[in-house]
């Protein structure tokens, strides 16, 4: 790859080429992959427009970029480490010739079942290799995979099948996670009864925790048996460009969640690209990133990136906790892994259960650290830093979104200077702009304001899955002829940008989006709940929580608080469960009936002076009744 970026003065060179002469700059990165035909254009279409193509009128196979191509340079490199949940379990291995292999004899199991190019195959799975190997087998079938997260309950995996009308699901018998079993087949049994999954027509279930489960005849199918008579040669689909290759549920401020569907060949030069420059991986190195295949983080930087450039990704199927606190550590030590890449949320629980864990372990092997999924806080960064990089390695504080497809923000191992909780530079192609209250783009160097995108990259989302029109609206109508990202960040003098969090209605439990309205809208289900209004609140360790003031037909009881987290973890699942409710008797509303969030965030952050105006409200004396109930 004669694009990789090697020091800084090659970045500022690249950063200001891709931003002078875009086509060119692309061309140049895609004529490193593989494609059935190249592209008629590089970029058209733009954002004012809503109409965003890139690599237009070309044709190829991301699974060929990701597979094929190393065979022929490297079939023994190992592609893909599966560390199992039990540490006594011996990890399973595959090269690059046997990923292959798997991926055209799964790709070919789901033809048999009558998948084929466009279909929509919903993946209900925990971290086992067979996750990432069916993520590949619908992309060399062209079928578009719409990964749902393992923790999901059956109505909100119900709610997503119906929405891409999905008609092939994947699961586990059970899922393994520390010592717990995830019931993920009988969790799809329950919402496959739901009205609205009626499209789903097999059901092919992976062995992994032998618990028992029923199984229904013509409709569920085990792995094991349908994989042992297909053939290992599969031709890759041909695929257009902007063909979708994915779909993948994330929550907004409103309403139910948004499919992001991202297509072939922008997110594949994204993926890689981003991957090589952020990361720095060498030739002999083991790459480690500990998210879920179920979020963005772990189709782009388990799957997709690690693989487009022939790295060794490992898969981790357990959690950081069990069977203690030095898990992580454990796992780094035993397999070497140079890379590593996690969440802040877990660094700071780890940090939370004492440093002899980590300084009990032996981690000379890592190189480059990385944070990803919400703003790492200082004493979070420097714990990092110090009791696990020993101040000898980097910390890529990437900063990026499910729509983005890829990193957009962030420093390059070894070559961006760092700088404490700042996710530092944009990369090339990217051009973030902040906007103050008027809508006006903040000239100033040093500011801040909400962040806006001013140019089409390779990875941006492309649409929600069957409405353009909330497309429009969420992202690309805010600010004109600007994709909207939803985040607050800094601008310091030196042009280094610093993500301050949310400035919608989101929340970001544990690097998880969570919507307030999705979570009102679970409450409301509670047949005693007049009307619930959902904030988030500062966590030492969840980075925010969730916070819920209800107004009930029936005085506060324990039992009433216990019914309505069984509520939410129905409708959603329970990482959206309330850290805390609060019985109140009125919301503060203007008179024209809108909740003013921003008091109710206030007091959930103990933060009871500057409420701002408050003249406009309804019954200024639930303030008061608020404030004195806080919890
Ligand atoms: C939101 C996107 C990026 C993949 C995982 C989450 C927050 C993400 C950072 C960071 C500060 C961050 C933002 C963003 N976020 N990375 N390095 N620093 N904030 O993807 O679920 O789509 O969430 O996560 O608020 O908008 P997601």
């Amino acid at each position: 790859m004669d694009w990789k970026i090697n020091n800084i003065e090659d970045y500022h060179a690249q950063y200001d080429e891709a931003l002078n002469s875009p086509s060119e700059y692309w061309a140049k990165i895609a004529d490193s992959f593989h494609w059935k035909k190249k592209w008629d254009s590089v970029m058209s279409g733009s954002i004012s427009s809503s109409d965003v193509k890139w690599f237009d009128g070309a044709q190829l196979n991301i699974t060929e970029n990701c597979l094929d191509r190393h065979l022929k340079t490297q079939p023994e490199k190992e592609a893909v480490l599966f560390v199992p949940n039990d540490p006594s379990e011996k990890e399973t291995r595959y090269t690059y010739k046997e990923l292959h292999e798997e991926v055209c004899k799964t790709a070919n199991m789901f033809k048999s079942l009558g998948v084929k190019k466009g279909d929509r195959v919903c993946l209900y799975m925990s971290m086992v290799p067979e996750l990432l190997i069916s993520v590949l087998a619908c992309a060399r079938i062209g079928a578009i995979h719409s990964v749902v997260f393992g923790g999901f309950s059956a109505q909100a995996l119900a709610g997503r099948i119906e929405d891409a009308s999905c008609n092939l699901i994947i699961t586990n018998d059970g899922g393994l996670r520390g010592n717990k079993t995830i019931e993920l087949k009988k969790i799809t049994d329950e919402a496959l009864e739901m009205p609205g999954c009626a499209s789903i027509k097999n059901v092919i279930v992976h062995k992994r925790a032998n618990n028992e489960i029923t199984m229904k005849e013509g409709r569920d199918h085990w792995w094991h048996e349908l994989i042992s008579d297909v053939s290992s040669d599969c031709p890759a689909e041909t695929m257009e460009a902007e063909d979708p290759l994915f779909v993948l549920y994330t929550s907004g401020s409103t309403g139910k969640p948004k499919g992001i569907q991202h297509t072939t060949a922008g997110y594949m030069v994204w993926a890689a690209y981003t991957f090589a420059n952020v990361f720095q991986v060498e030739e002999n190195d083991t790459y480690w990133c500990t998210a879920d295949i179920g979020w963005i983080t772990g189709h782009t930087y388990i799957t997709y990136g690690p693989l487009l450039n022939g790295a060794t990704t490992v898969m981790f199927e357990g959690v950081p906790t069990w069977p203690d606190a030095s898990r992580f550590w454990q796992v780094v030590e035993k397999y070497k892994i140079s890379h590593f890449y996690t969440a802040p949320t877990a660094i700071r629980a780890l940090m939370g259960c004492g440093n002899e864990h980590v300084d009990n372990s032996d981690l000379s092997s890592l190189k480059v650290l990385g944070s990803v999924g919400e703003p790492i806080n200082e004493e979070a960064w420097h714990w990092y830093n110090e009791h696990v990089g020993k101040k000898n390695c980097p910390i890529v504080d990437t900063w990026w979104q499910t729509e983005t497809g890829g990193i957009l923000i962030s420093p390059l191992a070894g070559i961006t200077e760092l700088k404490p909780c700042h996710a530092t530079l944009p990369l090339p192609g990217v051009h973030p702009v902040l906007m103050n209250e008027k809508g006006e783009e903040i000239k100033e160097v040093e500011a801040e304001g909400n962040l806006c995108i001013k140019n089409p990259w390779p990875g941006m989302v492309r649409t929600i899955y069957g409405d353009h029109e909330r497309f429009k609206q969420t992202y690309l109508s805010a600010y004109d002829g600007k994709y909207f990202t939803g985040d607050g960040c800094k601008r310091d003098s030196e042009g280094f940008y610093r993500i301050t969090g949310r400035v919608d209605d989101v929340i970001n439990v544990s690097g998880h989006r969570i919507g307030t309205a999705e979570v009102e809208d679970a409450i409301d289900q509670h047949p005693d709940v007049i009307e619930a209004a959902v904030v988030g609140y500062p966590h030492d360790i969840k980075g925010q929580g969730i916070y819920a003031y209800i107004i009930t037909s029936k005085s506060a009881s324990n039992e009433i608080e216990k019914e309505i987290l069984t509520e939410v973890i129905k409708c959603i699942g329970p990482i959206a469960k309330p850290d805390k409710i609060q019985i109140v008797k009125g919301l503060p509303k203007t008179r024209s009936g809108k909740i003013m969030r921003r008091i109710l965030r206030k007091i959930a952050a103990h933060e009871f002076s500057n409420f701002g105006d408050t003249s406009t409200l309804l019954d200024p004396s639930v303030v008061d009744e608020i404030k004195n109930g806080v919890l």
